[in-house]
């Protein structure tokens, strides 16, 4: 079921738009690339629960943009709701745990599809899924937009991966640094100055 990674799809020679060329040192993932393969792993996704009854849940807050994109995608029934999680490091590590909401949809018996914008460590998903089976779900599977599976900690296998990619430290199309930058339509790798300033002048910054 996992996709093949596709590492084709990096390294576009597309130019970082000037208005973020300060903060993003490239581009490495377009827009357009997050679009077309958002609609095959929707095609996927859709394809694996046929004749199913979906419980999505998205992991808050970096999942919003991805999931809303990917559903739309989806012509299947299904509810949303979404579980509030947020990891308060350094803004370079993941740190200590902390959920800020909890899930509202009764799963038990349901087929779940966690989203999340990234998967890292693994500490958010290896903390997260015991949550969600301790609630009698008939299955779960994972989706991740993208892996970056040199940095896994916690023993995370994914079921649908969308780009698996270097250790970078990526912003833009939901994920953050210090809580900025998610609204980029890209994904970028951020200049290291960025946060070696923002660490250095404002000591801990919440992100990853
Ligand atoms: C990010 C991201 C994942 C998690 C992955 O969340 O959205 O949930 O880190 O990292 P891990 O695999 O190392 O646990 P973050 O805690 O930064 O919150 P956010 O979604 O609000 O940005």
């Amino acid at each position: 079921m996992r996709p093949k990674p596709n590492p084709k799809n990096f390294g576009a020679k597309i130019p970082v738009p000037p208005r973020w060329r300060r903060d993003v040192e490239k581009v490495l993932i377009t827009d357009r690339q997050i679009a077309r393969r958002i609609k095959s792993l929707a095609r996927q996704i859709e394809r694996d629960y046929q004749g199913r009854d979906i419980v999505v849940i998205a992991l808050l807050n970096g999942t919003v943009l991805f999931l809303a994109d990917l559903i739309r995608h989806l012509s299947l029934p299904l509810r949303l709701d979404f579980i509030g999680v947020s990891s308060y490091g350094t803004g370079v590590t993941s740190g200590d745990l902390v959920f800020t909401k909890e899930l509202r949809l009764d799963v038990r018996g349901r087929d779940v599809l966690l989203g999340d914008d990234i998967l890292d460590t693994g500490k958010t998903l290896s903390r997260v899924l015991p949550k969600i089976k301790i609630l009698k779900p008939r299955r779960i599977r994972t989706c991740v937009l993208l892996d970056k599976p040199t940095r896994r900690m916690e023993k995370i296998v994914p079921d649908y991966v969308g780009f698996t990619i270097p250790d970078a430290f990526v912003v833009g199309y939901g994920l953050d640094f210090a809580e900025r930058y998610r609204n980029l339509p890209f994904i970028g790798v951020l200049r290291p100055h960025i946060y070696h300033e923002l660490r250095e002048g404002a000591g801990l910054i919440h992100g990853a």
